[in-house]
């Protein structure tokens, strides 16, 4: 069956939108959490570490698989793989990666339900002067009501899956040319008030003071998943829109570009937050509610408080959109492409599916809280880890294995498309590094090295 398939517009587009799948909770809600969680600096060494030797090689990888394969990525690598010779079986690693997105997204979307709220709270101006305890009890007070969690985790989902029934080019392209440098500066005026009113100094020595004898292995664990999470990877959302990719566009630079502005965004959050956190006297260690405790005692004494405020979760909500949309994008483009449903009934089906899903995680924070699945995690925190520290690494693992070793090098070199230095370094790190260091840690996970 052939289908027309659109294409980006330019370089600028692909990169804005794979720019707004990287960039999302992931950056403003997970990584703030997940640095106090796991020790501060100790995780952000490994973490930036982590994006530098293994995330940026591997989304220059699954660009190029998607852009050679001009497919969905279950499709896709059935292609490549019988291009390569090697067995179609391979095809297999695609429909993990949809499964992953779907499950990704059943927790993504109740989070993107809290911003939506926070944004309702922020017109009504309750954070006008709100001290830490306030805060906080707000926030668990929003836990444990599962019908207000329900509600949003519902709206939230409605508003991926409207963009998703009317396809990838329409309106998105627009939305993400503003948006997204809008999220930028809006951060570096909440930056600007936490340096002057927050501890600065003792937020910069909490995320980046150099002391190797605080990384412990469950931190190097976290921070390689959150890695992939952050960048997107693993699962195929930037294989699929690298094969909307138009042939002539530098795969190495425009990756470098995206990584980067990822990361740095991420690690603004972090000094942004923690100034405050340290500043209030707050724990560093909340977990999941981290940010919507601590930002609204910052907007709730700045000037203007609850109109930034009010941009501020917008501009988080749009972010937490744009992923999410690209967390189901795998799997409707390949019913699109193999079946006659519509993308419409497609993504209605879907939505519905991972919103069943995701009522399991509204209850999670609240009434099935002591439900525990595994290793003693509830249901959020299983779907949470199962994905980011399992399934998006092992699919990244994957994908390097099969560019690596499977695919031919002039057709890799192809659509890399670099000079002999550049295609030496991205080997060296996609063939070996990146494997190892996935399966040292896979080896530590499953107790076989101590
Ligand atoms: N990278 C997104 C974020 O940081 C989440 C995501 C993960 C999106 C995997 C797509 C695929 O929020």
């Amino acid at each position: 069956m052939t289908h027309h398939r659109s294409t980006w517009r330019n370089r600028w587009t692909f990169m804005l939108a794979t720019a707004g799948s990287a960039i999302g909770l992931g950056n403003i809600w997970k990584l703030p959490y997940m640095i106090g969680v796991n020790g501060g600096s100790a995780f952000v060494l490994v973490f930036i570490a982590c994006i530098l030797v293994v995330g940026i090689p591997l989304m220059m990888t699954e660009i190029l698989l998607g852009r050679r394969a001009q497919k969905n990525p279950f499709n896709g690598i059935e292609a490549l793989a019988i291009e390569a010779k090697a067995s179609p079986h391979w095809k297999l690693l695609g429909g993990m990666g949809m499964l992953t997105g779907l499950l990704i997204l059943s927790f993504y979307s109740v989070i993107g339900g809290w911003v939506l709220y926070f944004i309702t709270e922020a017109t009504k101006g309750s954070f006008v002067g709100i001290e830490a305890t306030q805060s906080t009890a707000n926030f668990n007070n929003l836990l444990a009501s599962p019908l207000t969690l329900l509600f949003w985790h519902t709206v939230f989902m409605c508003l991926t899956m409207g963009v998703v029934a009317r396809g990838v080019n329409s309106g998105l392209e627009k939305a993400n040319n503003i948006l997204i440098p809008a999220l930028f500066v809006i951060l570096l005026i909440l930056l600007g008030y936490s340096m002057s009113v927050g501890d600065m100094q003792a937020a910069y020595h909490f995320m980046f003071s150099l002391d190797f004898s605080k990384i412990t292995p469950v931190a190097v664990l976290s921070a390689l998943g959150h890695a992939f999470f952050s960048l997107s990877l693993g699962m195929g959302s930037v294989m699929v829109y690298g094969s909307y990719l138009q042939r002539h566009v530098s795969i190495a630079r425009t990756t470098i570009y995206i990584a980067l502005a990822d990361t740095m965004l991420g690690l603004l959050v972090g000094l942004a937050i923690y100034a405050l956190v340290f500043a209030n006297n707050l724990a560093p260690n909340a977990g999941p509610g981290l940010i919507f405790q601590t930002l609204p005692i910052a907007f709730g004494h700045m000037p203007w408080g609850s109109l930034i405020a009010t941009l501020f979760f917008m501009l988080v909500a749009f972010a937490a959109w744009t992923s999410a949309i690209s967390l189901v994008e795998p799997t409707i483009a390949w019913i699109v492409e193999n079946t006659t449903i519509s993308r419409k009934v497609s993504a209605t089906t879907l939505g519905f599916a991972v919103w069943l899903l995701g009522i399991a995680v509204v209850l999670s924070f609240n009434d099935w809280q002591h439900v525990k699945i595994i290793f003693g995690l509830n249901i959020f925190e299983t779907l949470d880890k199962l994905t980011s520290t399992i399934l998006l690494p092992l699919g990244g693992l994957l994908m390097a294995i099969f560019a690596g070793y499977f695919m031919k090098r002039d057709h890799v070199q192809d659509e890399l498309n670099l000079d002999n230095r550049g295609f030496k370094l991205w080997r060296i790190t996609n063939n070996y590094i990146s494997p190892i260091a996935i399966i040292a840690v896979f080896l530590y996970l499953f107790g076989l090295v101590k």
